[in-house]
Parts: C-alpha cells; structure tokens; sequence
C-alpha cells in the first residue's frame, strides 16, 4: 500500500482566506492539533510577507514535533532566505517550497518575461533553495493553463536541481477531474526523470471540484495532496482535507493501493479549532464537518437507520470524532458526566480547568435546556484563553427598543479598580463597544462582525467573532453566549485584551 502524504497548508493558503487571519500562538495551537491529526507537512506561512508570519513560522518550526515544517518562497534570494530563516530550528524536518507561474498568462502579464527567463529563475532559485534544505518543493504556479511543453521542462530541469516534490497546482480552480488526471499522466510520462521526485497536487475550488481533482490525480499517481482543514483558503478555498481523507477511506474499492497517515477521529476537533481561531463558519451542509453531516431529519431516512444504520450512513460519526448532537447534557448532569463526556470528545483538562469548566457548563445548563458537544467545544475553548485579561467585564446593561435611542452602561475591572461608563449607539451592540471604548481608551475599528449559533433551537449559544483593528495590528476577538449581545461584549473584550497584549 502507498501512502499518500498529507500536506496541510491551513496556515498558509488557508490563512489567505479573506478575513481569516491567524497571530503566532494560534498558528502554534492549530500546528499542534494538526500533529495530532496526523498530517505529513505543515505550511506554515509565507515569511517574506510580513514579519508577524515569518515569527510565526520560526515558532511553529521551533516548537512543534511530528511533521515536516515547510515554508512558501517565491523564486527570489529574499524569499527563500526569509523562508529558510523561519523553518531552520525544525532541522532535518524543514522543507522549502518554492513557487513561479508557468502559464502565458501570468507569464506575460504578472512576471512580464519570456519563457526562457522564467526556466531560468526556476532552476536557480532551486538551486540556491538546495543549498540551504535537501527537502525542496517547486510549484510551476497556474501549471493547469501551462504550455504543456514548458511545464515538462521546467520540472524536468528544477529535478535536475534536486527538488525533491514537484506539485502541480491548478492555482484558479480551472481544472476537471479528467482533464487533471491526465495531466498527472502525462507529466509521468514525458517528464523522463519524474521518479526522483514525489508528485503533489494543489488544487482550489472554483468550480467546486477541488477535492474532486485532487482524487483523480491521486488515481493518476500523486502522491502528496495540499489541502486545508475545513477547505479553508484563497477565494472559494482549497481542497478540503477531511473529504479526501475520508473518501479514500471510505472507498476502499476504488482506492485499494493507497492510505493517509491521518488518525480521523481527530478530524471533527481540528475542524473546529480552525473553525474558531480563524472565524470562519463551517456551513451546515458542509461534507464531513458540518452540522448536519450526520443528521437524519426525513422518516423514512430516520427509520432506516434505526433499522440499520448503513442505509443512509456511509461514515460512522465516530470515525470523524463527531459524537452526535443528540440528548448530551443537561443541568441534571454531575461532573462525573461530564468529565466523561469530555473524555469521550477526547478532551482533557487538566483539575483546575476541569473545575472551572465545570461551573460554566453549570451555568450555561441553567439556561439552556440541553447541552450539546459543541457547546462543550465552546465552553473548552474559552478556558484555553491564554491572553492576559487587562480588562476584565464585571456587569453591562442595555436599554433599547423601538424608538428608544439605545444605551448602554458597562463595568470593567482593571488592576483591581472598577471603571464605569456608558454610551448611546446605533443599536445596543455598538452602544456597548462605544462605552467600552470610553472606559479603555481604546479607539479600535471594527473590521468585521459574525454571529453564529452553536448549536441548534430558541437557547443555543451565540458564538460572536468580533474583528478589530487598533495601531497597526488586527486581532480576532470571540465570545459565547445565550445572550447575544453579551457574547457580543465578550468578543469586543476579547480582542481589546489582545490588541493591549501585543
Ligand atoms: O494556488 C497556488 O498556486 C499556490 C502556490 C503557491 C502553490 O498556492
Ligand atoms: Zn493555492
């Protein structure tokens, strides 16, 4: 059995998804999870972008074991210094991936330079790459709208300079399966020293067929996938990494000779730790991960799987580590039930975090009637908060209304002292960030505002994910609750606490 290596670029490619932006300690926890998960290579970022992604990089390449850390260069000294620089602490595991378009058009218009030029950069940026990592990746970038002639002999010659994957991205989703899978072919044979080199793909889901290509090219002999949790990424995303993995499971006629390193049950937890961090909403109807995954809402589809549960189920829930969203918990619930049913999601806590989270699930049980796993996630998430709280909320109240001007009065405590303040807004939600915004001084731009239910009914929890921008820097701040416009402050607080901290 050949095993298909699982490259994740969740904190490259994926971070690249509009408004998805993710600081160092996140990258390190999403890396960290994503080591659990049992994926191969992690892309850790594109360090001549910014200095905040090459530090997160070297972090991530510092401290986290059990899978190659990669870094993103494009076919420039600078580049593949920064990149090198980053990933150097992850020693014989660091890997650099260099990129250059290939086709006519990114040719012409993006790089404006002829074919030959662009061999050449090619080749030596491969070269100086060699110099500093045996692990070398090139991407002839928009490789699917490549000449195919030049695309064979540009990998061709990055070979002969010791690259050691070659991976074929289909950078704008243009591709289909047929046509994708005979590329991957037809690089086999006519590229005459393709077998010193691993075959990856890289595809994006424009047309929604990004998972769909990457299997035909699996199918045609790749054998290192790019992809990112939840299908996060650059415009309509990339490949999503827990549908290939799961098709390739589940169809094991079809994929006989092939396997993933991938532990699946860790699957339904790292979706929603991308999920959380990076604020993007995971849809219901996604494959895999999305909340009606596994949900039979129709009688006779309920009836058939009570009867046997393969009629209408080709993945056992379990093997995604998703428990069901059925009868969890309630405020009748001890903590031996708890702390079982954390078990069981395969969380652990440590004593005193079990205790606090104990109290909070109390006090979420008292007002909602059942308790699902995915408001156990949000509860845990919110005792891993790691940024240390200057501002702390003591009580807020709002008075709105229809044709109420609406107000707001808050009490924070800082250092040990209470301060108080209100405001009138648009609406109470921006009359409390402007009374916060009083007492703290804090004049940040809100950026982006999403609220979104944990779970389902009238008491689900309101998960708010609060962008803000402050001095230079942008944070994502979060916060759950029954009550919307607490969950709200509590998000607000959240990024006010972490833009102070950096
Ligand atoms: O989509 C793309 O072409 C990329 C490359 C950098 C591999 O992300
Ligand atoms: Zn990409």
């Amino acid at each position: 059995m050949e095993k298909i290596i699982i490259f994740d670029t969740t904190l490259r490619d994926g971070e690249q998804a509009p408004g998805a932006s993710l600081n160092k300690k996140e990258k390190v926890e999403i890396a960290q999870q994503l080591v659990h998960l049992g994926v191969d290579v992690i892309e850790a970022g594109f360090p001549i972008a910014s200095r905040g992604d090459a530090e997160a990089v070297k972090l991530v390449a510092s401290t986290i074991k059990g899978a190659t850390i990669c870094a993103l260069a494009r076919s420039l000294k600078a580049d593949i210094d920064a990149a090198y620089q980053a990933i150097k602490p992850a020693k014989s595991n660091a890997r650099i991936h260099v990129f250059l378009a290939t086709s006519k058009i990114h040719m012409q218009y993006k790089l404006k330079k002829p074919q030959e030029e662009i061999l050449r950069i090619a080749v030596e940026a491969v070269r100086y790459a060699k110099r500093k990592t045996k692990d070398v990746q090139f991407s002839p970038e928009d490789a699917t709208r490549s000449e195919r002639s030049f695309l064979y002999r540009v990998i061709e010659q990055v070979i002969d300079e010791g690259a050691t994957t070659i991976n074929i991205p289909d950078t704008v989703g243009y591709t289909d399966p047929i046509e994708f899978g005979a590329l991957i072919s037809d690089i086999k044979n006519n590229v005459p020293n393709i077998n010193k080199a691993v075959i990856a793909v890289h595809c994006h889901n424009d047309l929604g067929l990004a998972v769909a290509n990457s299997l035909a090219a699996v199918r045609h002999g790749a054998r290192q996938v790019e992809c990112t949790v939840n299908g996060i990424g650059e415009r309509a995303g990339n490949a999503s990494m827990e549908e290939i993995v799961m098709a390739i499971k589940t169809r094991r006629d079809i994929y006989a000779d092939v396997t993933t390193s991938i532990k699946t049950k860790e699957i339904y937890k790292s979706s929603r730790l991308v999920s959380k961090l990076t604020g993007l909403v995971v849809a219901p109807n996604k494959a895999i991960v999305g909340s009606n995954a596994f949900r039979h809402e129709s009688g006779i589809h309920q009836d058939g799987v009570l009867k046997e549960r393969k009629t209408y189920e080709i993945i056992k829930p379990q093997d995604v580590g998703y428990f069901g969203s059925n009868i969890v918990l309630g405020k009748h619930s001890g903590r031996h039930a708890f702390s079982e049913r954390l078990a069981s999601l395969g969380i652990k806590l440590s004593a005193k975090a079990l205790d606090s989270a104990f109290v909070k699930f109390k006090e979420l049980a008292d007002k909602k009637k059942t308790v699902y796993d995915g408001d156990l996630f949000s509860i845990i998430e919110d005792e891993k908060q790691v940024v240390p709280q200057q501002w702390q909320l003591i009580n807020f109240g709002v008075h709105c209304g229809t044709n109420v001007v609406p107000r707001a009065s808050i009490e924070l405590r800082s250092k040990g002292k209470v301060f108080a303040g209100s405001s009138s807004g648009d609406g109470p939600i921006d009359a409390c960030y402007k009374a916060i915004e009083k007492i703290t001084g804090i004049k940040a731009r809100l950026l982006d505002y999403r609220i979104d239910s944990v779970t389902s009914g009238k008491d689900a929890l309101g998960q708010v994910s609060v962008r803000l921008s402050w001095q230079a820097n942008a944070v994502i701040g979060r916060g759950a609750s029954t009550d919307i416009i607490e969950a709200s402050v509590k998000a607000y607080m959240d990024a006010v606490n972490k833009l102070i901290s950096r």
